[in-house]
């Protein structure tokens, strides 16, 4: 039986949300992952530090005996956060980051940046604390096609954003084009990216294949064929910019399976064999652990996590469906075979 032991992984981009959501999935990333940055778009959203500690305590809270876990909280910027806030984020130490959305982009987001430039003053402070600056990196004008709106973003925003705070750290999040890629790979050691298993597993056609597939759908929205190699390739190439963030973002079936479906791919459940699996098909399982353990607590300058865990080479069924209130929640490839198992 072969199997692959590695360093406990973390999750650098994770959605977690709250009450009986939050129970219902915390237990699928504690089981797989030390840590995770947990993104902040809730409803309302995580805004301020005391909202953070609160929302930090329910996470714990919600923590089944016997499992440990430590969320690394995130603050979702608004046009009105004050660099006071940013300031008292850093001392809190158990903030880690911030999170730009721009308004109207995905789930909860309503309370997003309407104008990226509207924040220099937040940025200016987030460069001089040092701390992280998560972007959501799409924009949302209607008339800029939804395969187009990441590379967009990286032109009109992106670009000029790194120019004017050379030294802000940058992640990219859920990167899904070759345009991305390219962009990290010619940025400053201070931008990296996350990845998701469903990029790196699928192109668009998952979305579409014998018909409309809605737990496919997430946004940034799977992308063309081409895009999803240039993205495996930037995963295992051994590149500390790209490292493992799920992005695993639970909504209930119902809430999918309807004529206006929310955006999200849930994967917490098995992430860490999806993601073998994606670096197994192109011969690079040497690469994981540094990818999924190593470069994301280097570049949040945290420690590395020391336990192991083991991923054994066996087939197994990827459920319909896991409890969730109001419906089920349907996994990533529900009903398939998956090659690899965490044990
Ligand atoms: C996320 C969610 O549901 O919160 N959805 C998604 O498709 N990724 C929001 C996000 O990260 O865009
Ligand atoms: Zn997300």
């Amino acid at each position: 039986m072969q199997k692959l032991t590695l360093t406990r992984p973390d999750d650098w981009h994770l959605h977690l949300r709250d009450g009986e959501a939050l129970k219902a999935v915390l237990p699928h990333s504690a089981r797989q992952f030390a840590r995770a940055i947990v993104m902040p778009n809730l409803n309302p959203p995580i805004r301020t530090v005391a909202d953070a500690a609160a929302y930090r305590d329910r996470i714990l809270a919600a923590l089944p005996a016997g499992q440990t876990f430590e969320p690394l909280m995130t603050l979702y910027l608004t046009d009105n956060t004050t660099p006071e806030e940013i300031i008292a984020a850093k001392a809190s130490k158990f903030v880690k980051a911030v999170k730009y959305y721009p308004a109207g982009a995905t789930t909860n987001s309503d309370f997003g940046v309407t104008d990226i430039r509207k924040c220099d003053r937040i940025f200016a402070t987030m460069e001089q604390e040092d701390i992280p600056l998560l972007l959501h990196g799409e924009v949302t004008n209607i008339e800029v096609d939804v395969f187009d709106r990441e590379k967009v973003f990286i032109e009109k925003h992106l670009i000029p954003l790194v120019s004017r705070f050379p030294k802000l750290r940058v992640v990219l999040e859920h990167i899904t084009t070759s345009e991305a890629v390219e962009f990290v790979l010619s940025a400053n050691h201070n931008i990296a990216a996350t990845i998701t298993p469903q990029h790196l597993l699928f192109s668009r056609n998952a979305l579409f294949k014998g018909g409309i597939r809605p737990h496919y759908y997430c946004l940034p929205i799977l992308k063309r064929e081409k895009h999803r190699l240039v993205l495996l390739q930037a995963a295992t190439s051994g590149n500390p910019k790209f490292f493992l963030g799920t992005d695993s973002a639970p909504h209930a079936r119902n809430t999918k399976e309807r004529s206006c479906g929310c955006a999200g791919c849930y994967s917490a459940l098995h992430a860490m064999e999806l993601y073998a699996e994606a670096f197994e098909g192109v011969d690079a399982l040497d690469k994981l652990e540094a990818f999924a353990s190593f470069y994301g607590p280097d570049f949040y300058q945290l420690p590395r996590n020391t336990e192991k865990i083991t991923l054994e080479k066996k087939t197994w069924c990827i459920p319909n469906e896991v409890p969730f209130p109001d419906a089920g929640l349907v996994p990533l490839r529900a009903g398939e075979e998956i090659s690899w198992q965490f044990i």
